[in-house]
């Protein structure tokens, strides 16, 4: 099995679609490390689905419980968390994390992404609009944040096995 421990969170960002979920648990899994999912963390302390949160409240609010959720996630021991796409942008977030965690940007091009989301998707931003249009204006509007994380990944490649051993590699 795999010797490295990390003494911090190691921490998932990248946009939506691009396997932040399903990595971040196959690497807990290698690194006998717990694993966490912001947007489903937020979901329990809300009692409500992201979109219900989205529909209900708007998306400050999201942002608001999603910047304390992850701030808390922090204070426990180290884990594997994986952020929603938008989490990083946030000032507060974005320092707490550099400062706390091990940050890990998984890239991927637009039409990887466009693929990886499902046509009928529940989440709130790609809902109402053509994924490419919402994914690409993100990216531009994101990626000089995504660009502080402490490791970038290319997650581009054909399989989610491919971007954990990047990961692993990336940590040794
Ligand atoms: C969002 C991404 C989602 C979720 C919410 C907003 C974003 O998480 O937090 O729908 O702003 O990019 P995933 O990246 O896990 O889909």
């Amino acid at each position: 099995s795999y010797a490295f421990k990390p003494r911090k969170s190691l921490v998932l960002i990248g946009l939506m679609g691009v396997g932040k979920t399903t990595v971040g648990r196959r690497l807990a899994h290698a690194l006998k490390l717990q694993f966490r999912d912001a947007d489903e963390e937020v979901e329990k302390a809300a009692g409500r689905s992201v979109s219900e949160i989205f529909e209900d409240f708007g998306e400050h609010a999201f942002r608001d419980g999603e910047r304390k959720v992850i701030a808390r996630l922090l204070e426990e021991p180290p884990m594997v968390l994986a952020l929603g796409g938008g989490a990083f942008v946030d000032d507060e977030t974005r320092e707490r994390v550099k400062a706390m965690a091990t940050s890990i940007w998984l890239q991927a091009d637009v039409e990887t992404l466009v693929q990886r989301v499902a046509r009928r998707d529940t989440r709130p931003l790609l809902r109402d609009e053509d994924p490419e249009t919402v994914l690409r204006t993100l990216l531009n509007k994101r990626q000089a944040a995504y660009a502080e994380a402490d490791i970038h990944v290319d997650a581009s490649g054909g399989s989610h096995q491919i971007t954990l051993d990047s990961i692993l590699q990336a940590l040794e």
